[in-house]
């Protein structure tokens, strides 16, 4: 029997080895930086003249690398080839599947600190995040794997004499995966193997601000012995190849995670049927939040500090799950802001390489630019406390801002910013602070930090986000643990790292037989 599943650990950067491992990794990577990378259909690597450079956003004028990128008829000839290689993949037995995720998740350990590297260069992430973003990859691959091992398990039904039934999940055929850049190997690893272990082959288009991570781990995939054909790469600008992909009659199923706008955009043209299409076609759209975090009368105010700031400013706040309003009970709000802002001086700003960092850039220009729009509004409708300037001009960075006597239903406290700023809000009492934190259209994460029992028990059945935290910081969850996926605007729900997320690549088929 294989062992159980864990979550892989963190590393330990205080520890000298660590640290030393790390720099080796980034100096290799930074050794290899300015490379081409093609697109891959079938067994074929593609080099098209299209070409995007993807750039470091601590220090733009750095190339990454430069990417191929796909057109409409490559991404037919991307959807034909994984059609025909699912003929094949479908009738390997899941066991054989999900062996492919563990030496995949095998290689990705052993490469663990170079991929890592690869995130801090293409992505801005400091070391910890980094570091984080591919343990949860590699987390994905053993969490998946088993999850397959146990659904081809002969499935519980009710007996019924004379006859013997069986029920077992059969692949849906091919998928169209398009992952955001803020994940860009957990999820774009979590939402490819999801489907590829369950049986499915799938086009993938990465994201494109962060499209080497994604070439990386196609190399990756080839090493660790998957089928050509069962990935395909296809590199490209959303808005010219989206629609094509998802409206193509023979995808069967999207999977999408980024923003609200692009993924309702998704939903509604693979809601559209094709004269020659035979399926409904299946959509899980993980999407935004507006996450926030109560902070009750009598709760420990350096625990509330502490999660807030983590929350709001972990990778400068571009997160789905990031604190960005605080609502604090009118008792406490002078002193919870304070502490906020005193933690939040105290981050250092600073290219993402560098292992003193905690704030690096935000990814690009169009995101520098939305976010220094946000502050203006900001500074219009609330006060800035701390913050809301530009960094060094050879990176895209923001300083950590936080605004305060934020109006519940003010811009910042509605629109998702993806970005280093934080709404404080004050609540006159846990209802109303309730009402403040369920009043968006979105429901991905939050968190409350009290003492208060019968309060935390309101809370667990009122406010209405998919992940809710108590006493804890409202990012980072867990493969297995926390199973991720909001409400209402924030998506389907789909619960990523959890035991349901498979159901969703699959179709159940029943066959009974008469004895
Ligand atoms: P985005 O919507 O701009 O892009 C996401 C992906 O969609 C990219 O691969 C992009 O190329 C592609 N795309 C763009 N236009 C398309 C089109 N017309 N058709 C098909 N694909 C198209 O989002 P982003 O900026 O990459 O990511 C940030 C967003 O993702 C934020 O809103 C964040 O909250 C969300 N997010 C959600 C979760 C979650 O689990 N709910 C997790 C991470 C990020
Ligand atoms: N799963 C990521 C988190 O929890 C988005 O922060």
């Amino acid at each position: 029997m294989r062992e159980p599943f864990r979550n892989e650990p963190f590393t330990d950067f205080g520890v000298s080895d660590n640290i030393a491992d790390f720099q080796a990794a980034l100096a290799q990577v930074e050794a290899e930086l300015g490379r081409e990378y093609k697109l891959k259909i079938g067994a074929d690597w593609i080099e098209t003249t299209n070409k995007r450079k993807s750039l470091n956003p601590s220090q733009y004028t750095q190339m990454i690398g430069l990417v191929s990128q796909g057109d409409e008829e490559h991404a037919h000839k991307a959807i034909l080839a994984a059609a025909a290689a699912f003929e094949g993949w479908k009738r390997v037995p899941a066991q054989a599947r999900a062996r492919v995720l563990y030496k995949a998740a095998a290689l990705l350990r052993r490469r663990k600190h170079e991929f890592s590297a690869w995130l801090v260069y293409e992505a801005g992430k400091s070391w910890a995040e980094a570091d984080g973003d591919t343990a949860e990859a590699i987390d994905f691959m053993e969490f998946y794997g088993r999850e397959m091992e146990r659904l081809s398990e002969r499935q519980p039904l009710v007996p019924l004499a004379g006859e013997d039934n069986e029920l077992v999940y059969l692949p849906l055929g091919v998928g169209i995966i398009i992952p955001p850049w803020n994940f860009p190997l957990a999820i774009m690893v979590g939402m490819t193997m999801a489907a590829v272990v369950a049986g499915n082959t799938v086009v993938l288009k990465p994201a494109s601000p962060t499209a080497v991570i994604a070439a990386k781990f196609m190399e990756l995939l080839e090493d660790a012995g998957l089928p050509a054909g069962v990935v395909n790469f296809l590199p490209g600008a959303g808005g010219e190849i989206g629609d094509f992909l998802v409206e193509h009659t023979l995808t069967r199923f999207v999977c999408f995670t980024g923003s609200r706008e692009v993924g309702l955009r998704i939903n509604e043209k693979a809601a559209a049927t094709r004269p020659d299409q035979k399926w409904i076609k299946r959509v899980m759209a993980e999407m935004g939040g507006k996450d926030t975090i109560i902070v009750d009368e009598d709760a420990d105010l350096d625990l509330a500090a502490d999660a807030i700031t983590a929350s709001a400013f972990g990778y400068s706040g571009q997160k789905c799950s990031a604190c960005s309003r605080a609502v604090v009970h009118e008792a406490v709000y002078d002193e919870v802001l304070g502490k906020v802002v005193e933690r939040t001086l105290a981050l250092r700003m600073g290219k993402a390489a560098e292992q003193s960092t905690y704030i690096g850039p935000v990814i690009d220009e169009r995101a520098y630019i939305q976010i220094l729009k946000y502050i203006e509004i900001g500074r219009s409708e609330a006060t800035l406390v701390c913050g809301g300037n530009m960094g060094s001009s050879s990176g895209y960075y923001i300083e950590p801002t936080i605004f305060k006597d934020v109006g519940p239903y003010a811009v910042i406290a509605q629109e998702e910013i993806f970005g280093p700023v934080l709404a404080f809000i004050k609540a006159a009492n846990f209802e109303a602070a309730l009402d403040i934190a369920n009043n968006t259209e979105y429901g991905l994460t939050g968190a409350v930090i009290s003492r208060n029992r019968s309060r935390l028990e309101q809370a667990r059945e009122q406010f209405h986000v998919g992940n809710l935290y108590f006493n804890r910081k409202c990012t980072g969850a867990l493969v297995g643990v926390h199973p991720f996926g909001g409400f209402n605007m924030s998506g389907t729900d789909s619960k990523a790292g959890g035991r349901d997320y498979l159901l969703l690549f699959t179709q159940p088929k029943v066959v009974s037989e008469r004895f």
